[in-house]
């Protein structure tokens, strides 16, 4: 029997990995590989061997911002959770894809660099809020971030600067160009910890008040439409409460989707998300968008096929 491509690699590596253990939906189905390197150095073979076997790769940073669906997935999952070196020269700081965000947010308040605490209470890793730009009613990735080392898979790193990876609303040209991000570098200000603390308190506190915080979910499923509310607009359409198995549309904020039961599926939550779009359609006439990435192998053989 030939070994597998990252048999010698078994330290950080798993077969047939549940992505229910991955994500903060707590569903999704096993990946063929899930490969969590320790160091930087075992990236470049990691890739090298994925793209050798020929093996669909994705990069997997806190699995906050995505529903996988169910069934058998035949990936190369990369995690680069242990990926998160963090440095500081100045008023610079540059973060490893893997950080978790409120850590980089808590170590520029440290610091005493401002610019990063309307990220406060944002999940995820660096390198997911670069690629969607994540962001808040205070702010947005995009604001501070001067630049991103980026690869190819199985390419070489290369650093872009901030104006070129198309930043937008909940937008960059990150994931769909096939690149990775590897760092981050940010340029932010000599600010008071003082003043950090009390504004990242103050928005942790109105996030606690309007969101299901410590719900198992994806954070906003869709984008909010040009000049409305996607939370609003589904409250209004009267769809708080309304379930599919496990997955229901929070109480709390009609944006969010939690999963609150014991046997919830992807399915049940993209059933859900069909109901809520087409619903908000009916009554308002507006077409909403994800803003959640769904990571399907199904989708990805029907696109090959289109
Ligand atoms: N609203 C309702 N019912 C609801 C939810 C909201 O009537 O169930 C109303 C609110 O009362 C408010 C308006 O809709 O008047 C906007 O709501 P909110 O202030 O909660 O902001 P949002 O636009 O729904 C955005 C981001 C959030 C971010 C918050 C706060 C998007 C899709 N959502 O929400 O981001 O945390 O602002 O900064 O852009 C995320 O990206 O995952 C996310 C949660």
């Amino acid at each position: 029997m030939t070994p597998h491509p990252f048999h010698d690699l078994a330290a950080f590596t798993r077969e047939n990995e549940p992505m229910a253990h991955h994500t903060s939906f707590r569903v999704g189905g096993p990946v063929r590989y899930f490969v969590e390197p320790r160091e930087w150095d075992a990236l470049p073979l990691v890739f090298e061997r994925g793209v050798a076997a020929g093996l669909p790769i994705r990069i997997l940073g806190r699995g906050s911002n995505i529903l996988v669906t169910d069934e058998p997935h035949p990936w190369l999952v990369i995690s680069t959770q242990h990926l998160g070196d963090l440095r500081h020269r100045g008023t610079c700081i540059e973060a490893g894809a893997g950080l978790y965000l409120p850590r980089l947010v808590a170590a520029a308040e440290a610091w005493g660099l401002g610019g990063l605490e309307p990220l406060a209470g944002i999940p995820g890793s660096v390198g997911g809020a670069v690629a969607m730009n994540a962001g808040g009613r205070y702010g947005r990735v995009s604001d501070r971030l001067i630049g991103a080392m980026v690869v190819p898979p199985g390419g070489t790193p290369r650093w872009m600067d901030a104006p070129n990876l198309g930043f937008d609303y909940r937008h960059s040209i990150v994931p769909h160009t096939g690149l990775f991000v590897l760092s981050a570098t940010f340029q932010l200000d000599k600010t008071p910890r003082g003043y950090l603390q009390e504004r990242r308190l103050s928005i942790l506190a109105e996030k606690h008040a309007s969101q299901p915080m410590d719900a198992a979910s994806a954070g906003c499923v869709f984008k909010n439409p040009p000049g409305q509310s996607a939370g609003r607009l589904i409250d209004q359409a009267g769809l708080k409460g309304t379930r599919v198995g496990g997955a229901c549309v929070s109480h709390k904020h009609a944006n969010f989707i939690v999963n609150d039961g014991p046997n919830t599926t992807a399915t049940d939550v993209l059933q859900l998300i069909q109901i809520v779009a087409a619903r908000v359609r009916a009554v308002f006439g507006v077409s909403l968008e994800l803003e959640i990435d769904v990571w399907s192998t199904d989708q990805e053989r029907s696109t090959a096929h289109a």
